[in-house]
């Protein structure tokens, strides 16, 4: 039997900890004594046959470092029948017997699409955001919730000289996760998130106003990018607290740096399952965290699943930073 080849890609914005799953496919792989491909830039790499092969050291010195070697990118030409035909045509000619997709639930629904053609996928959950209903936690989520931390905390300082209250756009677009554990870790007054309705007085106004009675000075409000509106919202609370008001947007920011113990250790061991499932013959999987264990779903399931907010998280935050 001939050896079997299996090729690695990272799809959609990039996470920190991308780089040990990268490495943790490569090494799983080729010690199984199986032949690895790289594929650059996502399924757009696949299309254009953008491949190389991989040996050990191909992935020395990654595991601490932000980003991805193997480029990341959205690809529109992938998502049509057509294209998803050419790029199955493209792995059958480059030989690949199944192929890992690491990214979020676009990237997987690209993976499923996959298998249908006849190429067995299996996904890795890679995205800051953590919006993946079927796994617990996401690659990357751990760093960007740091790194917003470090971030807010040096707000902080300048707030609390100036008295002054700061409002935070931190990532996420559809998912208030980061949000929600970077308010509480940050004591933030407010939380807003895109699964919670907010009343600017009652929800943001009035807590302020009830913490200066207590006789704080400085506030801080996390804001989930998918509520967005800082600049507004920043306006609107000063104009009605009469507490000098500053808007600011982490952005791109939380998507680099050096991945944390928590997000090179889950990579490593993620990536270690995708190829274990490709060596039993496993196909249209995804590996994910559930009750803090790595295992895996069938795809399709996964992304039938729906997200639940941690509402009593969130509850828990409002009562103790007042
Ligand atoms: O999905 C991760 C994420 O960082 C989101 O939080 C954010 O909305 C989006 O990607 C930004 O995408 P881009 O890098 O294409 O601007």
């Amino acid at each position: 039997m001939s050896k079997k080849t299996i090729a690695v890609l990272t799809s959609g914005g990039d996470a920190p900890g991308m780089n040990a799953a990268i490495r943790a496919v490569a090494r799983t792989g080729l010690t199984s004594g199986m032949r690895v491909l790289g594929i650059r830039q996502g399924y757009n790499g696949l299309l254009e046959g953008d491949l190389f092969e991989m040996d050990l050291r191909s992935v020395s010195d990654i595991i601490h470092r932000g980003g991805t070697m193997l480029y990341t990118a959205r690809s529109p030409k992938f998502n049509s029948p057509e294209g998803v035909r050419q790029a199955a045509e493209m792995a059958r000619k480059m030989g690949i017997d199944g192929i890992v997709v690491i990214g979020g639930d676009g990237s997987f629904r690209g993976a499923r699409d996959l298998t249908s053609e006849g190429i067995p996928c299996v996904g890795i959950p890679g995205t800051i955001d953590n919006d993946i209903a079927s796994s617990e936690y996401t690659i990357g989520f751990d760093t960007a919730m740091n790194t917003a931390i470090d971030m807010v905390d040096r707000l902080r300082d300048t707030m609390e000289s100036h008295s002054r209250c700061s409002v935070v756009e931190v990532m996420g677009r559809r998912c208030g996760d980061l949000a929600l554990q970077t308010g509480i870790a940050v004591g933030a007054t407010t939380i807003l998130v895109p699964e919670v309705p907010f009343d600017l007085d009652k929800d943001v106004v009035e807590r302020m106003r009830f913490t200066k009675k207590t006789g704080k000075k400085h506030f801080i409000i996390v804001v989930a990018e998918g509520v967005g509106g800082v600049d507004r919202l920043a306006k609107d609370i000063e104009a009605r607290t009469g507490i000098e008001t500053r808007a600011t947007v982490l952005g791109h920011v939380q998507r680099g740096g050096s991945p944390t113990r928590r997000d090179r250790v889950v990579a490593s061991e993620m990536g270690y399952r995708a190829v274990t499932l490709l060596a039993e013959g496993k196909q249209n999987r995804v590996v994910v965290m559930r009750d803090g264990k790595i295992t895996d779903l069938d795809i399709t399931e996964a992304l039938a699943m729906e997200r639940t907010f941690n509402k009593k998280l969130y509850e828990i935050a409002l009562k103790i930073s007042i």
